[in-house]
């Protein structure tokens, strides 16, 4: 879709799931370039299985952050590393889902600024469909959104969800109320993008940042298919391979708070990277 060039509008890439060595080394090496060509103001990226594909530690978190990322959101894996309960608490950059039971570390909210000096406010929400039992995604929205003023700019939600039902719903939900709402989680791209009817744009899953070829959605296919046959607990290895950059470029507008486009990324690294 084509972009407004015009003053009001702020480029911001959000990249699927970065699993492991292999999906920190590709937006260590992808995002500048990436940043250069789209005119990107802003970068947000899901942190779930940056630490060795399970949960996200304070160096694995940096190294995003000295990649160029400014947000990372995350989501069920959130507390797979201990040291993330610390993290989350200290860094308001890291976020979890907001609709965790009240108790849990860290926030589900984020607001940031572009170079130029544009609010943007980050939203993640998990899903509930063949997930753990958090609270109501779509009513914990409703708080998040009665709290937010023009001052928040505009808001993009990372819905980390299994069922393409559930983001579908919240994506109908939540249209016209925020700029874009981007499901994570199933690890694939898929090619649902689109404008909703009230001007939010939205797409079922932004994929993963990791090695996708002879892997289970990052995870080697032995192991994986060990499980799947043998129904006994395995020990995931994450695959080797030619790490892939997926994600979306989003163009929103500052004074409706709505989208002008949302563009799929999905992009290889020139060579193979070991986990
Ligand atoms: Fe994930
Ligand atoms: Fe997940």
């Amino acid at each position: 879709m084509s972009g407004n060039l015009e003053g009001n509008v702020i480029r911001v890439l959000f990249i699927g799931d970065v699993v492991g060595r292999p999906g920190r080394v590709a937006v260590r090496e992808m995002l500048d370039p990436l940043i250069d060509r789209d005119r990107i103001d802003l970068v947000a990226a899901n942190a779930e299985n940056a630490a060795g594909g399970f949960g996200v530690t304070p160096d694995s978190a940096q190294e995003l952050f000295d990649a160029g990322v400014h947000v990372l959101t995350t989501g069920n894996h959130v507390w797979d590393k201990k040291e993330a309960l610390e993290l989350l608490d200290e860094d308001e950059r890291i976020i979890r889902p907001a609709n965790y039971p009240p108790g849990a570390p860290g926030g589900g909210v984020v607001t940031v600024r572009t170079p130029a000096g544009s609010p943007v406010t980050i939203v993640n929400l998990s899903g509930r469909v063949f997930m753990d039992s958090v609270d109501c995604p779509f009513r914990k929205a409703d708080e998040i959104l009665r709290g937010l003023g023009t001052e928040h700019g505009c808001v993009i939600v990372d819905f980390h969800a299994e069922a393409t039902s559930e983001k579908r719903a919240l994506g109908l939900y939540l249209d016209g109320r925020v700029g874009a709402l981007v499901g994570t989680h199933t690890h694939i791209q898929t090619a649902d993008e689109r404008i909703l009817p009230g001007g939010t744009a939205y797409i079922t899953d932004i994929g993963m940042t990791g090695n996708e070829e002879g892997s289970v959605i990052g995870i080697d296919m032995k192991a994986a298919g060990r499980r799947f046959l043998s129904q006994m607990p395995v020990r995931f290895n994450l695959a080797k391979g030619v790490p892939d950059l997926n994600g979306v470029l989003l163009e929103l507008d500052t004074e409706s708070g709505k989208a002008v486009s949302i563009q799929r990324v999905s992009r290889s690294l020139d060579r193979s990277v070991s986990p």
